[in-house]
Formats: structure tokens, C-alpha cells, sequence
């Protein structure tokens, strides 16, 4: 789908954007099957694992909301459905191996991700990404919290341990070197 963008911003520069609903393991040969030139920069929230299927919370939340509560049922394809955690961190790693591939020198990548608490502990995936990713030739230069400031604060007994809810998340941030 191809929509002109002068009504978003206000330029004079023509251009388009596009939205591509496909998979993002096959970037590459998207990318070269569309004929697109190199990437400046890229911004994108990966599923948190498969968090959202693990909190009941969040579940009840989201369907209060009438929001869904799993992004789709397809095995693998889905990253949020690769319930084994390795697993989840080496896939997504070569999706970004294959982004860094696409980029032009020095551009950036921007990763939004967080820490999850499930199976009464935090996986801190939000650090593992940043570990994983820095693993390939991307470099890891800086990262932003994303406050969420409009969230309340919960605290929430699991097996008499407190944990906290998170209003905050990790942006990511590398560059190609
Ligand atoms: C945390 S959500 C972020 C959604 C959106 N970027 C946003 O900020 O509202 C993660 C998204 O990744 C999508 N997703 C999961 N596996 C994918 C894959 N293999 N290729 C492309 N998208 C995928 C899910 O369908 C979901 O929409």
C-alpha cells in the first residue's frame, strides 16, 4: 500500500510510504524482491517474548480494552509465539543480522523491548536483546527509557514476594560501524 506522506509532515519533498504485511525473517528478500535501496534507520517493537500470552493481568487489561490478546496463532512465524526463550533471542538476532545487512553505513536501529516477569522471576530480556544484538556486527551506542508515566503503580504479591508493575521500557539503540 503505497500512501503519499506530504499530509503527515509538513515538506514539499515528494515520497511515499509503504506498509509491508509480511514476515520480518524474510527481510532480506523482501527487501531485494521490492528493489528498495539501502536503510537510513529503523524503529520497531518486537513482541516482548511471548508475554502477552503469559500475564493474566495484562490479558484481563487488554480484553477490557477489546484489545487482542495474542498477536496470531501461526507457530514461529509469530515471535511471540516461540515460547522457548533462547530460541526467541537467537531468532530475533538473525532477523537483525539480516536488517544490518540492509542498512547503509552508520545508519541506526532502534529496538524497543523490556524486561518480563513470568514463572515468578524477571527474564531481563530487555538486557539479553541488547547482549544478543551487540553478539553481530551491530554496535550498541546508547539507550532511552520510555517512561510511562500515565501507569499506576501496582503492587502485586506473587507467592508473598513483592514484584512491581513496569512503567518504563528500553529503547535500544545501535549503529552501524
Ligand atoms: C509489540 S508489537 C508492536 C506493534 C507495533 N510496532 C506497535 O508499536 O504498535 C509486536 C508486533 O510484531 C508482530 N510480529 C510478530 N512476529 C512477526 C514477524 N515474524 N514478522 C513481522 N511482524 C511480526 C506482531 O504481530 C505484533 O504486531
Amino acid at each position: 500500500m503505497a500512501l503519499p506522506y506530504s499530509s503527515l509532515y509538513s515538506t514539499q519533498e515528494k515520497g511515499y510510504w509503504y506498509i509491508i504485511h509480511d514476515n520480518s525473517m524474510n527481510v532480506t528478500d523482501i527487501w531485494s524482491k521490492q528493489g528498495y535501496s539501502e536503510i537510513d534507520l529503523v524503529i520497531t517493537s518486537p513482541p516482548y517474548w511471548s508475554q502477552l500470552d503469559r500475564t493474566e493481568m495484562r490479558q484481563k487489561e487488554r480484553k477490557n480494552k477489546g484489545l487482542d490478546t495474542k498477536y496470531s496463532d501461526l507457530d514461529r512465524l509469530d515471535l511471540a509465539n516461540i515460547k522457548d526463550y533462547n530460541l526467541f533471542l537467537e531468532t530475533q538476532k538473525n532477523i537483525f543480522t539480516q536488517i544490518h545487512g540492509l542498512m547503509k553505513p552508520k545508519g541506526y536501529l532502534v529496538v524497543i523491548t523490556n524486561n518480563v516477569f513470568t514463572e515468578g522471576k524477571l527474564f531481563p530480556l530487555a538486557y539479553d536483546t541488547a547482549t544478543s544484538i551487540s553478539d553481530t556486527d551491530w554496535i550498541l551506542k546508547d539507550e532511552k527509557i520510555w517512561l510511562q508515566d500515565d501507569k499506576r503503580l501496582l503492587a502485586l504479591g506473587v507467592n508473598n514476594a513483592w514484584v512491581g508493575n513496569r512503567c518504563h521500557q528500553y529503547c535500544l539503540i545501535f549503529r552501524k560501524e
